[in-house]
C-alpha cells in the first residue's frame, strides 16, 4: 500500500500513514484524518487534527454518484457525461439513475414514473400551512418550511433503516416537491392552487400546477417543457456541495428525510449557492446597460461587488452546465421572445473572460449565470429561481441520503474544533462584573 512518511519535528518520530484511492488515483488520493491522531508529543495528548474550515481540502465521504473534474470542466452522473444525459435522457430517468445507480429498463422506468406521479398530491391541510405565510413571503422560505412540515404527516419516515420505508419517502419527496414548489408560486401570485394532472409528464405537471388558469386542461408548450426538463437534468446533483453536505450532516443524526431535505433547501437558498441565480438577475438590472459593464468589472476588481454567477469551489474551467444552458436559452427565446438581459450577460462574460483578474483566478460562468435569464423569459419572478433549482436537486439530495445511510463508514457528523477561547477563569457575581 502507498503511504506517507510524516516526521514530527517536535519529537523526531516518523509515522507511516496509508494513502487511499478512489476510482481515479489522480483525483481521489487521500489520507484518513483519524490516522493523524496517532501523532502526539505525549501519551495523553489528544493527537494531531487537520484544520480545514469550509472543507476546502477534506473528503467527507466516499461516493459513487457524481464525478467532477473541475480543472477540465467535466461532470458525470454515475459515469455518464452530463452532455449525453442532457441530449438523450430525461429528468425522470436521470433521477432513477442517481438514486439506483443504473439507468432503468422500460419496465423499471414506467414503475418509477407511476410511483412518483401517484405521490404528487399533498394533504389538504398543507393549504392551511401556505395560508399562514405572508402575501410577499419569499417562495424559498415557503418551500423550506413545507418540506419540513411533510415530516409531521409521515411520522413512520423516521424509520430510516428500513429500505422499503426509505423508498416510499423517495417517491413522496420527488412527487410532492413539484406540488409544494408550484403552491409557493401560486401563493406568491395570489392564485388558487392547481391539482396535479397525472396524464402529464413530471415537468409538464409542474408547469400545469404553476401556470394553469381557466382552461379545462393545461397543455405545456413542448419546447419549454423539454427546456425545463434539460435544466432539471443539469441541476439534479453536484456531489458534495453545500446543500448535499447539509442533507448528509442532518441525516447523519438519523433525522427523517423531510427535515433533512428542508435543511438542504435552506443551504441552497444562500446567494453563494443556489440563490446566485436570483442574485445574477438583480446584478444585471443594477448594471442596466452594456456601456456600464466596464465600470461594474472595475467595482468587482476593487472588491466593491461580486460578479454573481461566476466562480466555483470546484470548477476552474467553464462549468459544463453553463455551456448547455447558454445554448438552451436560444431555443427558449424562439418561443418566449428574447430576454434583453441575455445581451448584457454575454457582454459581461466576454469582458470578464478577457480580464486578468478573472483569468488568473480561473473564474468562469457557473450554472447560475444564464439559468435565471431563461426562467425569467418563461415568466417566473426572480425570487422563484432558487425554487426551480431545488426541485430537481431533490433527486441528488435523496441519492446522497441513501448512500449515506448504506455507508458503513458513516457516523453522526461531528467535526472537531481548535479552541482559541479563555483557558479557565472563576465565575464573578453580576454586581462585581466590569464591562469588557
Ligand atoms: N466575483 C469576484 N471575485 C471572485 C468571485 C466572483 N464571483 N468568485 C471568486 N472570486 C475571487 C475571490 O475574491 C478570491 O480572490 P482572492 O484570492 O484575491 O481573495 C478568489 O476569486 C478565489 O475565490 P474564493 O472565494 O476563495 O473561492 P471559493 O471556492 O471559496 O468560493 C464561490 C466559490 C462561493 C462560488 C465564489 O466563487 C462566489 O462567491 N461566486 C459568486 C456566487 C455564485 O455564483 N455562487 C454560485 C456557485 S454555483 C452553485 O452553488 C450552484
Amino acid at each position: 500500500m502507498d503511504s506517507l512518511s510524516i516526521t514530527d519535528n517536535r519529537t523526531g518520530k516518523t509515522y507511516e500513514v496509508p494513502i487511499h484511492y478512489g476510482t481515479f488515483p489522480k483525483y481521489g488520493a487521500s489520507i484518513r484524518g483519524a490516522d493523524l491522531r496517532n501523532i502526539k508529543v505525549a501519551e495523553d495528548d489528544f493527537g494531531l487534527m487537520s484544520f480545514d474550515p469550509a472543507f476546502v481540502n477534506s473528503a467527507s465521504c466516499k461516493s459513487s454518484i457524481t464525478f467532477i473534474d473541475g480543472e477540465r470542466g467535466i461532470l458525470r452522473y454515475r459515469g455518464y457525461p452530463i452532455e449525453q444525459l442532457a441530449e438523450q435522457s430525461n429528468y425522470m430517468e436521470v433521477a432513477y439513475l442517481l438514486v439506483h445507480g443504473e439507468l432503468p429498463t422500460k419496465t423499471q422506468y414506467d414503475t418509477w414514473v407511476h410511483a412518483i406521479t401517484h405521490h404528487t398530491i399533498v394533504h389538504e391541510s398543507m393549504k392551511e400551512v401556505f395560508h399562514g405565510f405572508h402575501y410577499d413571503a419569499h417562495p424559498m422560505t415557503m418551500l423550506i418550511s413545507t418540506l419540513a412540515a411533510l415530516s409531521s404527516f409521515y411520522p413512520a419516515s423516521r424509520n430510516v433503516a428500513d429500505p422499503e420505508v426509505r423508498m416510499l419517502q423517495i417517491y413522496r419527496l420527488l412527487g410532492k416537491v413539484i406540488t409544494l414548489a408550484a403552491m409557493a408560486f401560486r401563493h406568491t401570485m395570489g392564485l388558487p392552487y392547481v391539482m396535479p394532472d397525472n396524464d402529464l409528464s413530471y415537468v409538464g405537471n409542474f408547469m400545469n400546477m404553476m401556470w394553469r388558469m381557466a382552461e379545462c386542461r393545461y397543455t405545456p408548450n413542448p419546447v419549454l417543457e423539454r427546456a425545463l426538463d434539460v435544466l432539471f437534468i443539469l441541476h439534479a446533483d453536484h456531489e458534495q456541495n453545500c446543500s448535499a453536505n447539509a442533507m448528509r450532516v442532518v441525516a447523519s443524526s438519523q433525522c427523517d428525510p423531510y427535515c433533512s431535505a428542508a435543511a438542504a433547501a435552506a443551504a441552497l437558498f444562500g446567494p453563494l449557492h443556489g440563490g446566485a441565480n436570483e442574485a445574477v438577475l438583480k446584478m444585471l438590472r443594477q448594471i442596466g446597460a452594456k456601456d456600464k459593464v466596464n465600470q461594474f468589472i472595475k467595482d468587482v476588481k476593487e472588491r466593491k461587488a461580486l460578479l454573481m454567477g461566476f466562480g466555483h469551489r470546484v470548477y476552474k474551467n467553464y462549468d459544463p452546465r453553463a455551456k448547455v444552458i447558454k445554448r438552451l436559452a436560444e431555443e427558449v427565446f424562439e418561443v418566449t421572445g428574447k430576454n434583453p438581459l441575455i445581451e448584457l450577460a454575454v457582454e459581461l462574460e466576454r469582458i470578464a473572460l478577457q480580464d486578468d483578474y478573472f483569468v488568473s483566478r480561473k473564474l468562469f460562468p457557473n450554472v447560475d449565470f444564464y439559468s435565471g435569464i431563461i426562467y425569467e423569459a418563461m415568466g417566473m419572478p426572480s425570487e422563484y429561481f432558487t425554487v426551480v433549482f431545488a426541485v430537481p436537486r431533490m433527486s441528488g439530495w435523496l441519492a446522497q441520503w441513501q448512500e449515506l445511510i448504506l455507508d458503513p463508514d458513516q457516523k453522526i457528523a461531528r467535526p472537531r474544533q481548535v479552541y482559541t477561547g479563555v483557558a479557565i477563569r472563576d465565575f464573578e457575581p453580576i454586581e462585581k462584573r466590569q464591562a469588557k
